[in-house]
C-alpha cells in the first residue's frame, strides 16, 4: 500500500508489456528527442492506453541538440532552438510530459517558452525530418 503509481525507465516495448502484465504502469521514461526517435511507435501505443511518456534527454542531454533545420525553424519563429525542441515534443503527443534539466535561470525561462510556442504543419514537417 506504499506505492500509489508505478513507472518504468529505460524499458523496451516488450519490457513495458511485461511490466504491465504484473502491475498497472502509469508512465514510461526513456531517451527521446527530435533526433532520437526510437520510441515513436511505443509513444503512440502508450497514448492510446492513457499512459504518460516522459522523455529523458529532451534537449539531447550531455550534448544538446544541434541541427540546421532546428535553427531555421527557431529563427523563423523568433525563438531559440531549445524552446522549439521542447515545443515539438509537447506537440508530438498528448501523453508526453517534459523534464528538461538546467542549472541556469536564463535557460529555464527560455525552455518555458516552449510550452507556449505553436508550431505550424510546415514547422512540424521540417522538424520531423531531423530524426528520420
Ligand atoms: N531515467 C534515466 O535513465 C535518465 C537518464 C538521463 C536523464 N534522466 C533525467 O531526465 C531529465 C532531463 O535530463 P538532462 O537534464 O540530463 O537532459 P536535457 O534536459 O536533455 O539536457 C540538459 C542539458 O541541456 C542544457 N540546457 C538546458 N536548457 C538549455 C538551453 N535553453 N540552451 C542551451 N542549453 C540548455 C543544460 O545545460 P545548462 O545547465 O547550462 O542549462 C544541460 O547540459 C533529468 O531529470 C534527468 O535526471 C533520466
Amino acid at each position: 500500500g506504499l506505492i500509489r503509481h508505478l513507472g518504468v525507465s529505460n524499458a523496451t516495448a516488450k519490457q513495458v508489456a511485461e511490466a504491465r502484465s504484473i502491475a498497472p504502469i502509469v508512465c514510461v521514461q526513456n531517451m527521446y528527442n527530435l533526433a532520437h526517435r526510437h520510441d515513436d511507435d511505443l509513444i503512440d501505443e502508450l497514448a492510446e492506453q492513457g499512459i504518460a511518456y516522459v522523455p529523458f534527454f529532451p534537449l539531447g542531454g550531455f550534448s544538446t541538440l544541434q541541427s540546421s533545420a532546428l535553427t531555421a525553424v527557431a529563427t523563423r519563429l523568433d525563438a531559440t532552438p531549445m524552446s522549439v525542441a521542447l515545443a515539438w515534443l509537447l506537440q508530438r503527443s498528448p501523453n508526453i510530459l517534459l523534464i528538461p534539466g538546467t542549472s541556469s535561470v536564463a535557460h529555464l525561462r527560455e525552455n518555458a517558452v516552449g510550452a507556449e510556442l505553436p508550431l505550424s504543419d510546415d514547422d512540424l514537417a521540417e522538424l520531423d525530418k531531423i530524426g528520420r
